[in-house]
């Protein structure tokens, strides 16, 4: 196994730190290793528009951290006409008009989540909005939800990406040594969560035609029939990135707004101007840049997915072998303080009015592999905060845990932070079901 540099250490073992010791850095660009091919992360704002337009004929790394999770199929992971397949199946039912459809299904699981809680209570502000993005995604993917199987794979999430030592071990350890070591920690319970997704998909597609399983199924090209291992990596990777960074997300707007009273009241006043639940961006302006905010200040995704040159090729000036890695780090380019003044500060007026250019804010990736569900989760976040807001008292019992925490590649609220949401309305008289 090869020894790795003091850079690629410190990004290994303390990385959000070592980003943190970069922030502000004109240069943009930071050789995490030379030898055997060079990797580099990339922030700087042309590197970044170059990665981005030049996309289609870069290659694109699979992550090894989610594999686990993902399985080997999986479309985080394939390239070309297979990648370009799952889009053309997905992206529509993922976009636009379509996504009305969904309002009916987070605005009802946002309100029950609420109606459930005790007066008081006090809860583990991420664990609860995981739960809320989860049970969306379940009807979204599979038509319904399936209390025993998302504990399964809520459990085989945590399994994969709850601990950073494991999260290590996928990502560094050679291939043999890897499939050992998997074989021996993460996937116990495996086969009755892959019977179960496998059950439940196949079930949808004659129930639920609208679900994305029932679109997975249907055989159409160029997508053609999927075999159990694609079905199963896909529907696992749907429910994975469409919840968790979602959660998150969700967590960090409510946290932040209970901090900041000034903006909190603006929140609110907008809310009690508007009928409208959230779904809309035009109605809730404010609501909409608090959002952005967050997902500028605390991307859930700290990079994009790693690229690759397949030929010899120039970054920047540059000159970069074939084989070269570039990973776009949103992390980096959203706290730079030349287009965003004191980046560490909580300021939602910053996205009032205006869009910022793709090169220099990009939470959701970009190019080819953009998130499929970028709009999606806007109008999510945005109703469940409306719902939360409108309906709930919320104060952070413990603000000091406010800080970022690493699962596997994602960034996430520190699961400790506690808040006291308590419900002081009922829910709108008529929940659409
Ligand atoms: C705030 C929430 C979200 C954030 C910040 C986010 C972020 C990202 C990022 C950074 C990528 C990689 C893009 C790249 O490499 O250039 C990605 C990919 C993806 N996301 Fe999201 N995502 C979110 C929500 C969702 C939701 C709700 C879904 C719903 C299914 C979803 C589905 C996907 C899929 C399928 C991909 C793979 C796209 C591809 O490889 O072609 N994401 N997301």
């Amino acid at each position: 196994m090869r020894l790795m540099n003091r850079n690629e250490f410190r990004f290994a073992f303390q990385t959000l730190p070592f980003l943190d010791s970069h922030e502000g850095d004109p240069a943009g660009v930071l050789e995490l290793r030379a030898r055997p091919t060079p990797r580099l992360l990339v922030w700087h704002p042309e590197g970044i528009d170059w990665i981005f337009r030049t996309d289609r004929q870069l290659h694109h790394v699979p992550s090894r951290t989610l594999r686990p999770l993902v399985g080997r199929t999986s479309l985080l992971g394939t390239e070309g006409l297979r990648h370009a397949a799952y889009r053309r199946v997905l992206g529509p039912a993922l976009s636009g008009h379509q996504l009305r459809i969904y309002h009916n299904i987070i605005s009802h699981t946002v309100h029950a989540a609420i109606d459930m809680l005790p007066p008081g209570a006090i809860i583990s502000l991420i664990e609860w909005t995981r739960k809320i993005t989860l049970y969306v995604i379940s009807q979204i993917v599979l038509g319904h939800v399936d209390d025993v199987l998302l504990a399964l794979f809520s459990a085989r999430v945590d399994s994969v990406l709850g601990s950073r030592s494991r999260t290590l071990a996928y990502r560094y350890l050679p291939a043999q040594a890897l499939s050992i070591y998997t074989r021996r920690s993460a996937l116990r319970g495996r086969h009755e969560l892959d019977d179960m997704v496998l059950r439940s998909a196949k079930a949808t597609a004659t129930t639920q035609p609208a679900a994305l399983a029932a679109r997975l199924l249907a055989g159409e090209q160029p997508l053609g029939v999927l075999d159990n291992e694609k079905l199963r990596d896909q529907v696992m990777s749907l429910l994975f990135a469409g919840h968790e960074t979602s959660a998150s997300t969700a967590a960090w707007i409510l946290y932040w707004l209970s901090r900041d009273e000034k903006i909190y009241r603006d929140v609110i006043a907008e809310l009690s101007a508007t009928s409208n639940d959230g779904s809309d961006p035009t109605q809730v302006p404010l609501l909409h840049a608090v959002i952005h905010e967050a997902l500028r200040l605390s991307p859930p995704a700290i990079f994009a997915g790693k690229r690759m040159l397949p030929a010899d090729g120039e970054l920047l000036g540059k000159s970069l072998p074939a084989g070269t890695i570039l990973t776009p780090c949103m992390y980096l380019a959203h706290h730079q303080p030349d287009l965003f003044p004191q980046p560490r500060r909580f300021n939602p007026t910053r996205f009032l009015g205006h869009r910022v250019p793709r090169q220099y804010y990009f939470p959701f990736g970009g190019g080819t592999r953009r998130c499929l569900g970028s709009e999606l989760a806007m109008v999510q976040v945005r109703m469940i905060a409306a719902a939360v807001l409108r309906r709930c008292q919320l104060h952070c019992v413990n603000p000091e845990a406010g800080v970022s925490e690493l699962r596997g590649p994602a960034m996430t609220l520190a699961r400790s932070l506690r808040m006291s949401i308590t419900p002081h309305r009922r829910a709108p008289r008529k929940i659409p079901l």
